[in-house]
């Protein structure tokens, strides 16, 4: 059955783009069929496989509108099994157009996704550094959310507001969204910091942080700046591995829920 998994942090550069990238491609590495969605104006997600987003017609701006059918707005990637929805910074401006238009707007994500769901195993959703409309289409539409945790100063004010919008949606919006987990990243074994930071997530939220750390390693930076996941530029680099191992963590996670309802 489909997961919809949503990537998200209101804290800016705490590694969700990277994540929502290489767990996507990790995912299809693995044989599952993904599809990445970028929910952020930035347009990173789809820029990290080398897809010009500036002058793109169909993306999930007019998807979320309802101006087109989502399947057009859907690109292939270098990676097999691995599709992605782009955005590009005409998103930014979403909350002011649906103004007039008779559209739910917290619902628009969720809407759109309705039909998808039977094509893919997975559905990754890059969430933007904000908790605003689009953030929230995430997660009212999403079945998990994975929280990455920057190993650095103020993680746990970002960590303490993004569980205040989680919960904010379970009660009014989404009963069945659930955390998928804390993803510790650009952890550097030489910093106390990044001991400290992981000490403390793991204290307050043993069962829900994942066992993989993502290690600060080089290889991730320069396989976005050549538009590629990490499993494709490095494919042994410390980056890479550390998502293969994260995607098998995410694919055990489910197939252990999957056998405790099945009991
Ligand atoms: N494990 C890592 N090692 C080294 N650099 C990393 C690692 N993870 C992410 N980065 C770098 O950190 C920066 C921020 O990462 P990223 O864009 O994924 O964060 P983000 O949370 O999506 O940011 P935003 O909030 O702007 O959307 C990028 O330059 C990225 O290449
Ligand atoms: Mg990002």
């Amino acid at each position: 059955m489909c997961k919809i998994i949503a990537i998200a942090n209101q804290k800016g550069g705490v590694a969700k783009t990277t994540t929502a990238i290489n767990l996507s491609a990790s995912l299809a590495h693995l044989g599952r069929s993904v599809l990445l969605i970028d929910m952020d104006p930035q347009g990173n997600a789809a820029r990290g496989f080398g897809i010009d987003i500036s002058l793109l017609k169909n993306t999930i701006h007019q998807v979320l509108l309802g101006e087109i059918d989502i399947n057009r707005a859907i690109k292939k990637t270098a990676v097999l099994n691995l599709e992605v929805i782009p955005a590009n910074l005409k998103l930014s401006s979403i909350d002011i157009e649906i103004i007039h238009k008779d559209i739910n707007p917290f619902f628009m994500l969720k809407t759109a996704l309705v039909d998808l769901k039977k094509q893919y195993d997975y559905i990754i959703i890059d969430c933007p550094p904000s908790l605003g409309l689009l953030n929230l289409n995430a997660l009212v539409a999403a079945d998990r959310v994975i929280i990455p945790v920057q190993c650095e100063y103020f993680a746990m004010e970002a960590v303490a507001a993004i569980l205040g919008s989680i919960s904010n949606v379970q009660r009014e919006y989404n009963p069945n969204l659930e955390i998928g987990g804390f993803l510790l990243t650009m952890f550097d074994a030489k910093t106390r910091l990044s001991e400290e930071i992981s000490a403390q997530i793991r204290g307050l939220f043993k069962e829900k942080t994942f066992y993989t750390v993502i290690p600060r390693n080089v290889s991730i930076p320069e396989s976005s700046a050549l538009g590629l996941p990490t499993i494709l530029y490095r494919p042994t680099s410390a980056g890479a591995t550390a998502y293969l191992n994260l995607a098998k963590e995410v694919i055990d996670n489910e197939e252990r829920e999957e056998e405790t309802y099945s009991r």
